[in-house]
């Protein structure tokens, strides 16, 4: 069939399997370019198909030839009818890894659930052993409780008041001002509940309890902080709580983990296009001004380029893992740089709608949009016959 983007709102109907290859291949190509790192060799990555997670499991395999278990939730394609993103970048990142010689195997379901979670930990059991590297990469908006059953939705809301600032319609390019209600006690308890650092621990001791984990194992989950303009809606919302939780999680990790000498990080990342941030009211707005400040002062980065430099210069450089006094890793450096916030702030004041195609990166940002689901890749005939139906290879039904 002949594929082209099907927007709706900020998320997209269609995806380009084609085009995800190419997505993947220029992370592939990146992640060698920069050089082998010496990082482990076994590795599990949760919610390993998009963004942040996808960007960890290439970097663990084409920067340290790392045998990979993804675990993710995504939709295969029908006759006519695509399969999500994250699917076709696995089918392209196995076909890769398994042209270069490296295992990588998926496991596609509900992470939160109790049936994944046996089925990951007997592959790893069959055929790896043991795990050296977890990285828990999930966002999503729901999480069906494994023990009690309960569904629970995250919200993105303010916490104790309204909250009213501008955003921008990334696909209109209309910057308007946005009021959110602020959320219930339900509403934050329910946010943890689904992005805070239970899972996250219950995937951990399970591992530990099972001897799936190497002496000296590492753990980490993304986590982000950003500006002030955000702060309502983000590190002080509802999202907020949640990342707090994680980032609190990370040190009991670390104490259940003593025993075998491993430890669990939060590390601090930077805001990026991805599906889960397009959602977020005023997020939008704020990265197509820090794309075009940071782009400016060529110190931009996309997933891949923060996932690399977390590996080579914090992670694995043979000396301590450097933290903040939150102990905290830090890869957002560049973006919370005095001098780009300062201009962040400063355009932010003056944003509108006639003058953002010109102080902000709109053009940027759509295009990272697209990118997502694999659209608008140069080399790709986007007017060719293209086959929806591939398969991931190690899981075809
Ligand atoms: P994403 O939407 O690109 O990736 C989410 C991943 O989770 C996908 O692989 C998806 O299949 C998987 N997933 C979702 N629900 C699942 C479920 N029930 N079972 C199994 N897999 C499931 O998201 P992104 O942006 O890469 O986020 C990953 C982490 O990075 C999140 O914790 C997020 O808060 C954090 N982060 C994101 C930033 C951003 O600007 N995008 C900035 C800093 C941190």
């Amino acid at each position: 069939m002949i594929i082209e983007p099907r927007m709706r709102g900020f998320i997209c109907l269609t995806a380009h399997p084609k085009g995800c290859e190419q997505n993947v291949k220029n992370q592939i190509a990146y992640v060698k370019s920069k050089g082998a790192i010496s990082g482990p060799k076994r590795v599990l990555v949760i919610g390993a198909s998009t963004g942040f997670g996808l960007a960890s499991r290439i970097t663990s395999a084409f920067g340290s030839n790392a045998a990979t278990i993804g675990v993710f939730f995504e939709k295969p394609a029908a006759p006519g009818k695509t399969a999500t993103p994250g699917y076709y970048n696995t089918v392209a990142f196995e076909n890769e890894a398994q042209k270069a010689g490296l295992y990588a195997k998926s496991i596609n379901g509900d992470a939160f659930s109790k049936e994944v979670k046996r089925e990951t930990l007997d592959l790893i059991k069959k055929d790896l052993g043991q795990i050296d590297l977890v990285i828990y990469s999930l966002a999503s908006p729901v999480r069906l409780h494994p023990e009690t059953g309960v569904l629970h939705r995250s919200v993105l809301k303010p916490i104790g008041q309204t909250f009213t600032n501008k955003t921008v319609d990334f696909h209109t390019g209309n910057v308007t001002q946005v009021s959110i209600e602020p959320a219930n006690q339900e509403d934050i308890d329910n946010t943890v509940v689904v992005m805070g650092g239970e899972d996250w621990s219950m995937w951990m001791e399970q591992l530990k309890n099972e001897n799936l984990l190497a002496e000296g194992a590492l753990t980490l989950a993304y986590s982000y902080i950003g500006p002030e303009v955000t702060e309502a809606v983000y590190r002080k919302g509802t999202i907020g709580r949640a990342k707090d939780h994680l980032e609190a999680t990370a040190f009991d990790i670390t104490e259940s983990l003593k025993s075998i000498h491993g430890k669990a990080y939060v590390s601090v990342n930077k805001a990026l296009v991805t599906q889960a941030s397009s959602a977020i009211p005023v997020i939008p707005l704020y990265i197509s001004l820090l794309y075009k400040t940071m782009k400016a002062k060529g110190t931009h980065e996309g997933c891949i380029e923060q996932i690399q430099r977390l590996y080579s210069q914090r992670l694995f450089t043979g000396g301590d893992i450097p933290t903040d006094a939150q102990g905290r890793i830090r890869i957002d450096d560049w973006e919370m740089d005095d001098e780009i916030q300062n201009q962040v702030s400063k355009l932010w004041e003056v944003a509108t709608t006639d003058n953002l195609p010109e102080i902000g990166d709109l053009q940027g940002y759509k295009q990272d949009f697209l990118n997502l689901f694999g659209f608008g890749f140069d080399g790709v005939d986007y007017l060719a016959d293209t086959n929806e139906m591939v398969e991931v290879p190690s899981i075809k039904s």
